[in-house]
C-alpha cells in the first residue's frame, strides 16, 4: 500500500513539532460587537457578525488548513489535524480542530501527552450512555486544556464488516444504541464550549478503496440503518459540525452529494451546523452547491477550492453570494451555539491522572465476557502459579492506529503485524501492562509471564501452571481492513497452550470481532478491545472480580466469513486501499453494493437463522439472571415491563434488550430499548422500557416519512439477540412521522 500525504505528514511533523500557543480572539462588549449579546440566538448572532464581513472574509472562514503542510506556519498554531484562521477584527475565534473519538490525538505532536479512552466498540459495550458522556466531557476537556476548540470526534459509522479497519473508532452496528451513545458522546465533549464535528457521512463502512469506492444502497434501507444512526446521534447530541466522508455514494462523492447534504442532513433533520470535509475529499467548487461548507484539510485536495476558485464561482454567477452567506452562516451559528466567542481557550491545567480515571471506569465497563466455564473466573487471589502469556502483556495494552491515534506519554510502539500496512503509525501499547496489575492483585500468588513467542514453549510452561491467562491482540489502523482471523499465529498459541491446560482464560485485546478456533478448548474468554489509557487494571480488575463483568456485545461474531454479508470483502483485490499522496497506486473505482440493506448484523442473522459465534447483545455475569412478568402495552408506542431477579449468589449488573420481532408490515429483529439494572443475589427488580417509535416504523419512500402500520406487534425482551425468553405483542396505532 503506498504511503499517503497524512503518514508523510506525521514523520514530518514528528522531527518539527514544537509545542503551540492559542491565540485567543479579542471578544468585546455586545454594545461594540451585537453579536456578542448571548440573549440572541446563534442564527440572529451570526447574522449580525455577517453583515459586518466582506465575501473574502467569508470565505477565509471555508476553508482551512493541514497545519503540517502550511508553508508557513504562523506562530501558535499547532500542529494538529486542522486550522481556520478566525477574524480579530470581528472577535472570531480560530478554529483549532483535533482528532478524534477516543481522545485528543497526538501523534503529529511529540512530548505531547493525553489520556485515551477506550476504543468506540469498546464504549459500545457499556450500553451505557452516562459513559459515553462521561468519556466525551473527559476528552473535550482535554481539548480545551490543550487548545483546541473542534474535536474530530463523533464516528458513527454503522459497523456493516466486522473488517472494517476504522470499526474501533466506531459504535457498533445497531442504529439505536450506536446513534444514542454518540449523542451523548457528543453531548459531553460540547458541554465544554467546544465542538464536536460527527463523522463519517455516510457509509465510510470500509477502508479498501474508501476515497473511489461508491456505496449503493436502496434508499429505504439507508435511512432504517446507517442513516438513522446519524440521525439519532445529530438530533440527540446537536453537533456543530458533520463531517462529510471520502467515499461516494450512489455514484456522488459524499461531500458534494446533494441527496445526502442538503435534502436529508438540511431538509429533513433541519440540521442547522455546518459541513465540513474529510480531509483531502473535496473534488470542486461544485460542491458549494450541493451543501458542504467548509473545506478541510485543504493541503490535501487537488486544490485549494474554497478560496479563490469559490470566489470566482461567485463572481462568474455559478455559486451565488447568497449561498456564501448561508454557508458562513452555518459555520458561525454552530461557533456561538457551542459558547467559542464567549468562553475562549485557556491553554494549561491537563491532569491525565484523574482523567485516566474516567477511562479506566469506561474501559471496565466494556469488558464482556463471553465464556466461563466451571466458573474459572473469578480468579482467586490464592490462585497458585498464574501463567500470563502473549500480547506484550508486560507492556501495556495495544490501541488503533490512524488519525484517532492517541499516546499517553510512555506508550511503546512495535511494528505492524506480517503483512499489514505501515501507515497508521504501528501498534502503540499503552503503559498499563495487565501483568502488574495481576500481580498486583495476587501477591500470594507465583505469577510468571511468557512473551509466546515460542508456541511448544509456551505449552510446555502451561502444563505446569495452575490457570494461564493467554492475551491476544489483534491491530487495526485507518486506512486498512483486517481480517476476522488473529494475526501473528495467534490462533496456534493459544490452540497449544489450550492443549496443554484446561484452566486457559483468553483475554482479547482487539478491534472488533475474531474468529475463535480454539472455542472449545478454552476455560475463559474476555474480549477487552482496546481498553483504553488504564486498560491493564481494568483488565485486572474484572479477571479478579473486583469490578463486575458488564459489557454487552455491540456487534455479532460471526462463526466465519461464510456468514458475512459480504464474504469476500468488496475491493479486496485492488493492490492497495489508500489513494492519496505521491507513489500511491489509484485502485479503480468500484461499487460496494450493499444488498443487505438494513439487515446489519443481527438483523441480518436473524433472517438467515445462521448461528454466529456469539450474538449481538450478548456478555456474561458473574452471576445469573431470571426475566418474568412481561407486560406489553400498546398505542403511539410499545412499553415493555418486566421483573428481572438477580438468581445467582453475586451481585451483578444485567443488561435486559427489548426486541422487535415484526410488524403488521414486515419482520425484522431490532434493537427498541434496553435498560442496565445493579442487583444483588435474590434481588429482584421490574423494569420498564419504552420503544421510540421510530424504531417500530419503517422509511416510506413514497410518502417520504416513516410510516408506522397500525396492527400487532410481536416483541421480545431477552439478554441477547437470539436468547428472547420473553415474547409478547400489543397494538400500536398507524400514524406517519416526518423525517
Ligand atoms: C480521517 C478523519 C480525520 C481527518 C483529520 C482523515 O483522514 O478520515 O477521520 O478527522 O483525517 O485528521
Amino acid at each position: 500500500m503506498g504511503r499517503d500525504l497524512k503518514t508523510s505528514a506525521i514523520l514530518a511533523a514528528l522531527l518539527l513539532a514544537l509545542p503551540g500557543l492559542v491565540r485567543a480572539a479579542e471578544p468585546k462588549p455586545a454594545a461594540i460587537q451585537p453579536w456578542m449579546n448571548v440573549k440572541l440566538s446563534p442564527d440572529r448572532r451570526a447574522d449580525l457578525v455577517i453583515s459586518r464581513m466582506t465575501l473574502d472574509e467569508e470565505i477565509a472562514l471555508l476553508h482551512g488548513d493541514f497545519p503540517v503542510f502550511m508553508p508557513k506556519r504562523p506562530p501558535g498554531v499547532q500542529i494538529s489535524a486542522g486550522y481556520v484562521k478566525g477574524l480579530a477584527r470581528l472577535g472570531i475565534p480560530d478554529l483549532t480542530e483535533s482528532d478524534a473519538s477516543l481522545g485528543v490525538a497526538n501523534s503529529l505532536r511529540s512530548h505531547d501527552d493525553a489520556t485515551p479512552l477506550p476504543s468506540g466498540l469498546s464504549l459500545a459495550a457499556t450500553w451505557d450512555a452516562k459513559t459515553a458522556y462521561a468519556g466525551g466531557a473527559m476528552i473535550g476537556k482535554e481539548a480545551r486544556q490543550k487548545g483546541f476548540n473542534v474535536l474530530l470526534a463523533g464516528g458513527v459509522n454503522l459497523l456493516r464488516d466486522p473488517r472494517n479497519g476504522r470499526n474501533f473508532e466506531y459504535l457498533g452496528e445497531d442504529p439505536l444504541l450506536a446513534g444514542t451513545l454518540a449523542g451523548a458522546a457528543i453531548r459531553g465533549i460540547q458541554s465544554n464550549h467546544i465542538v464536536s464535528a460527527t463523522k463519517h457521512f455516510a457509509l465510510n463502512d470500509q477502508e479498501t478503496g474508501r476515497t473511489v469506492l461508491s456505496a449503493e444502497i436502496d434508499e429505504a434501507a439507508f435511512r432504517e440503518s446507517d442513516l438513522l444512526a446519524f440521525e439519532i446521534a445529530i438530533e440527540s447530541g446537536h453537533p456543530g459540525s458533520v463531517m462529510c466522508a471520502y467515499n461516494r455514494v450512489g455514484g456522488i462523492y459524499a461531500c458534494e452529494n446533494p441527496f445526502l447534504l442538503n435534502n436529508v442532513l438540511r431538509t429533513d433533520w433541519k440540521y442547522p451546523g455546518w459541513v465540513m470535509s474529510d480531509w483531502g475529499a473535496v473534488h470542486g467548487v461544485a460542491a458549494a452547491k450541493a451543501g458542504l461548507d467548509q473545506e478541510s484539510g485543504q493541503q490535501l485536495d487537488k486544490k485549494v477550492f474554497f478560496d479563490a476558485p469559490l470566489k470566482d464561482a461567485v463572481t462568474s454567477g455559478e455559486v451565488s453570494e447568497a449561498q456564501i452567506h448561508k454557508m458562513t452562516h452555518r459555520v458561525l451559528r454552530s461557533m456561538f451555539a457551542a459558547g467559542l466567542f464567549e468562553h475562549p481557550l485557556q491553554v494549561g491545567g491537563l491532569d491525565t491522572t484523574a482523567d485516566s480515571r474516567v477511562a479506566a471506569r469506561a474501559g471496565e465497563q466494556g469488558i464482556v465476557l463471553l465464556r466461563n466455564q466451571g466458573r474459572v473466573l473469578p480468579l482467586a487471589a490464592s490462585a497458585g502459579h498464574i501463567l500470563v502469556i502473549g500480547g506484550h502483556a508486560d507492556i501495556g495494552v495495544i490501541s488503533g492506529g490512524g488519525s484517532s491515534q492517541v499516546i499517553p506519554t510512555g506508550s511503546v510502539k512495535f511494528p505492524p503485524p506480517k503483512g499489514a500496512p505501515s501507515w497508521g503509525g504501528g501498534q502503540m501499547y499503552f503503559p498499563s501492562a495487565p501483568l502488574a496489575a495481576i500481580k498486583a492483585r495476587a501477591p500470594n500468588a507465583d505469577v510468571t509471564f511468557n512473551d509466546g513467542a515460542d508456541p511448544a514453549a509456551a505449552a510446555v510452561l502451561a502444563a505446569r501452571a495452575d490457570v494461564v491467562v493467554v492475551f491476544a491482540t489483534q491491530w487495526s489502523s485507518e486506512g486498512m481492513d483486517i481480517s476476522l482471523t488473529l494475526p501473528d499465529g495467534q490462533d496456534g498459541l493459544i490452540s497449544a497452550v489450550a492443549a496443554a491446560n484446561p484452566k486457559t482464560i483468553v483475554v482479547l485485546e482487539t478491534a472488533a470481532p475474531v474468529l475463535m478456533p480454539w472455542r472449545e478448548k478454552t476455560a475463559g474468554i474476555l474480549e477487552a478491545w482496546f481498553p483504553g489509557a488504564r486498560g491493564g487494571e481494568s483488565i485486572a480488575r474484572v479477571l479478579f472480580g473486583e469490578a463486575n463483568p458488564q459489557g454487552r456485545l455491540p456487534v455479532t461474531f460471526p462463526a466465519s466469513e461464510a456468514q458475512l454479508a459480504h464474504p469476500v470483502l468488496p475491493g479486496a483485490d485492488q493492490a492497495q486501499v489508500e489513494t492519496m499522496g505521491a507513489g500511491a497506486v489509484t485502485p479503480k473505482p468500484f461499487d460496494v453494493r450493499y444488498t443487505e440493506g438494513s439487515d446489519v448484523g443481527y438483523r441480518g442473522f436473524a433472517k438467515s437463522g445462521d448461528k454466529p459465534l456469539y450474538p449481538f447483545g450478548f456478555g456474561l455475569t458473574y452471576s445469573s439472571f431470571r426475566y418474568s412478568g412481561l407486560k406489553v402495552v400498546g398505542g403511539k408506542t410499545l412499553r415493555a415491563s418486566f421483573t428481572v431477579t438477580n438468581t445467582g449468589a453475586r451481585s451483578a449488573i444485567d443488561t435486559p434488550q427489548f426486541y422487535l420481532i415484526s410488524g403488521p408490515s414486515r419482520t425484522q429483529e431490532r434493537l427498541i430499548g434496553w435498560s442496565k439494572v445493579d442487583l444483588k443475589p435474590g434481588e429482584s427488580r421490574s423494569v420498564t422500557v419504552t420503544a421510540p417509535r421510530r424504531m417500530l416504523a419503517n422509511w416510506d419512500a413514497k410518502s417520504h416519512g416513516w410510516r408506522l402500520s397500525g396492527g400487532t406487534y410481536k416483541v421480545a425482551v431477552g439478554s441477547d439477540a437470539s436468547a428472547l425468553t420473553l415474547k409478547g405483542a400489543a397494538q400500536v396505532t398507524a400514524t406517519t412521522l416526518q423525517p
